[in-house]
């Protein structure tokens, strides 16, 4: 049996409210140049029966303490995980907590049956790509042109068996 929550570090990883949608919406902004809309976020919370949603909160004394500093949305479909949001406040990144909130996450959808996490990532994005890499992930398949603004691949990334 996993945990809902977990607590490690100083960091209380949770299941994200309604409450935290505001915050939740200004990391995304600051994070990517085609931000998820609040409509998106709602949906996930509300009304996608696959997807999850869950927040890192500093405890234990951080400067952070009572807010939260990144979040991580992702779906389970029978024996597939998808990630699909991470991201955490610029000021806070370089700490672990990205990874701290991709482990928690592949930990609830292992609990729900997943053995293969999928995800997607612009090509150019180095941080993200490194984190993936040093978990376990794969390089698979190229789908170029496949964001804007600016315009760019993505790598698709897959891990199997999932830890
Ligand atoms: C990607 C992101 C979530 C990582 O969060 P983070 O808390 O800074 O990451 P961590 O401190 O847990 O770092 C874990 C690993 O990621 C990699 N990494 C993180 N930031 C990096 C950077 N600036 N340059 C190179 N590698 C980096 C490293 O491998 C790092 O391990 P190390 O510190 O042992 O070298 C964060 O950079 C972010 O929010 N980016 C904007 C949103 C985004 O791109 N999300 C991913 C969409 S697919």
């Amino acid at each position: 049996m996993v945990a809902d929550t977990s607590q490690a570090g100083g960091l209380l990883i949770e299941r994200a409210t309604a409450q935290d949608l505001d915050r939740i919406l200004r990391i995304e902004q600051e994070s990517f140049s085609v931000p998820w809309t609040r409509k998106m976020f709602e949906v996930e919370l509300n009304q996608n029966p696959f997807g999850h949603m869950y927040v890192a909160r500093p405890s234990g004394g951080h400067e952070q303490e009572g807010g939260f500093i990144g979040y991580v949305c992702f779906w389970v479909v029978f024996e597939e995980f998808r990630l699909m949001t991470l991201a955490v406040e610029p000021s806070a990144r370089r700490r672990g907590f990205g990874r701290a909130l991709l482990r928690h996450a592949m930990a609830q959808g292992r609990a729900q049956g997943a053995t293969r996490a999928l995800l997607e990532v612009r090509a150019s994005n180095a941080a993200a790509l490194r984190l993936y890499v040093q978990e376990g992930f794969q390089q698979g398949a190229v789908r170029m042109r496949y964001y804007t603004n600016p315009v760019e691949d993505a790598v698709l990334m897959e891990l199997e068996p999932m830890p």
